[in-house]
């Protein structure tokens, strides 16, 4: 099929209509792909809606531009898609944020490149006035893409470092670093605004475009160095969020509307995933935005880990004759099911016990694991039905009725210090009560191993809590061998 009608136009600056409506079609298929990824059932489906239209806005870029040389963007795409492809086979789930972290800072490290590129060119990107010079618009939609992507890329690049232990996750203060980001912020700001202004963009003024770039590529590494422990799940999407207005930015410099749809949709829904994760962890999001947030509190490092007080141990026999007898089993996984890989044992466990007349449900905390849906993405991988997995807020109330809350590789998550100890860095999160279960079953490998937070659980000494110590995997597989 030719797409000569899509190349029409092209030209002289006139808006072809079928360029417009294949952009408004990837859209339409963005929307569907962000709908779809709200849900684990849905959620391949999305995942080929958003492949669909980025395929269309590809397709249409390369036939409505004059490309110089399609050889080589084809050989650029070739070459990206064989990275894609291999590091997304190869990535352990327990590594994805960091990988996530990664890509961000490449989003924006692409976006100062535009902008870059259009400020050295600018009339080849058709930004030139009657006189020559940038207009004050470009000015500044591609300063405000190069810094949004500068202050993404630098940002990333920490979020990464941290996220992967090639640096501490403790918070980094520096002295007065508040008046030291507002400052740098606003003069991003007023440089913009000279910048926009300034008689003559390129040689003249055209300085101030590289200083603003230097100093959002700063304020980045500032913004993220003082964020430590449990808050970076936030600053992983906060940055998700960033990537995609400084697309949407460049979207304008360029003037590609499917860019711009693409960016806004990213970054809408980036600050949305943002801010319900600030609200599950109950910190605030203007704060976050800020930069800095949660960094009194300790982050990995605090807690009184290791004091040595009395618990109960049991073994796999116990604890697969134990949840013969109930009820009511509401099974808790976190970080450590993921780590161990446990999730087909641990369907294993729940299908002989639902067989045996037990009723099991899945409590999902929404920062279980290391990222986002990472627990819903494990259990549907091991074809858990969805109709048995529950959001905190719908099954925390089950906990009183229930005979076992079973915990997997979960720490965090129900840690009651959340609710009463002021001075811990988790205070403020909504936990699940699993301390109203008549028993509570509590998987990890060690007394001494801790959770993200790096705080000790008062869970493992109450009465009505049996530690079972070992891999979650193996403990699984050995209660599931007593139940046959
Ligand atoms: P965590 O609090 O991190 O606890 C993980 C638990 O798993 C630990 O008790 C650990 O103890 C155990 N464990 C590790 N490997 C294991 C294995 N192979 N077998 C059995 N147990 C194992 O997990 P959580 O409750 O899921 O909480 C998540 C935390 O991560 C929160 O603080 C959250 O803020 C933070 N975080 C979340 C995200 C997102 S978006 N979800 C991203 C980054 C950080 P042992 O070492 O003793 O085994």
């Amino acid at each position: 099929m030719s797409l000569s009608f899509l190349a029409a136009g092209a030209e002289g600056g006139a808006v072809n209509p079928w360029v417009a409506l294949a952009y408004l079609i990837a859209g339409v298929f963005f929307i569907l792909a962000l709908r779809g990824l709200s849900s684990p059932a849905t959620s391949r489906a999305g995942n080929r809606n958003g492949m669909i239209g980025m395929g269309i806005a590809v397709i249409t870029t390369l036939v409505t531009h004059d490309i110089a040389n399609i050889v080589e963007i084809a050989i650029a795409i070739f070459l990206g898609g064989i990275i894609g492809v291999t590091v997304a086979r190869r990535i352990a789930m327990t590594a994805m944020p960091e990988l996530v972290a990664a890509f961000h800072s490449l989003v924006g490290l692409a976006a100062v490149l535009v902008a870059a590129a259009a400020f050295l060119n600018p009339d080849a990107f058709g930004l030139l006035d009657a006189s020559g010079n940038i207009t004050a618009v470009s000015r500044v939609e591609m300063t405000l893409g190069a810094a949004i992507g500068a202050i993404t890329f630098s940002g990333s690049v920490i979020a990464f470092a941290k996220l992967s232990g090639r640096m501490s996750g403790s918070p980094i203060m520096l002295p007065g670093r508040h008046v030291i980001n507002l400052g740098t912020l606003l003069a991003i700001i007023v440089g913009t605004a000279l910048y926009a202004m300034a008689p003559d963009a390129g040689a003249g003024e055209g300085w101030l475009f590289w200083a603003i770039v230097a100093a959002a590529f700063i304020i980045g590494f500032l913004l993220i160095i003082p964020i430590g422990g449990a808050d970076m799940p936030v600053v992983v999407s906060m940055l998700n969020s960033y990537s995609g207005w400084a697309a949407a930015a460049m979207g304008f410099t360029l003037g590609n509307t499917a860019m711009i749809i693409t960016g806004a949709l990213v970054g809408s829904s980036g600050a949305i995933l943002s801010y319900i994760m600030c609200r599950a962890m109950n910190r605030s999001f203007i704060s976050v935005i800020a930069g800095g947030f949660g960094a009194d509190s300790g982050g990995a490092s605090g807690g009184e880990a290791g004091e040595q007080r009395p618990y109960k141990q049991g073994s796999a026999a116990d604890a697969a004759f134990m949840l013969e007898q109930a009820e009511k089993v509401i099974i808790i996984p976190g970080y450590g099911m993921a780590v161990a890989q446990a999730q087909h044992a641990l369907r294993e466990m729940a299908d002989l016990l639902e067989e045996k007349g037990v009723e099991v449900k899945y409590a999902i905390h929404p920062v279980a694991g290391r990222m986002p849906g990472h627990m819903n993405v494990l259990l549907a991988e091991a074809s858990v039905e969805y109709d048995k997995v529950f959001e905190l807020e719908d099954i925390n109330s089950e906990f009183a009725q229930a005979d076992v809350a079973f915990i997997i590789g979960a720490n965090d998550v129900v840690n009651p210090a959340a609710k009463t100890d002021k001075s811990s860095p988790i205070y403020g999160m909504p936990v699940f009560d699993v301390d109203k279960a008549k028993q509570v079953f509590f998987i990890k490998r060690s007394m001494g191993g801790v959770g993200y937070a790096g705080v000790d659980n008062d869970v493992f000494y109450m009465d009505q809590t049996m530690m079972l110590l070992s891999d979650a995997k193996k403990m699984v597989e050995e209660i599931v061998k007593s139940l046959d």
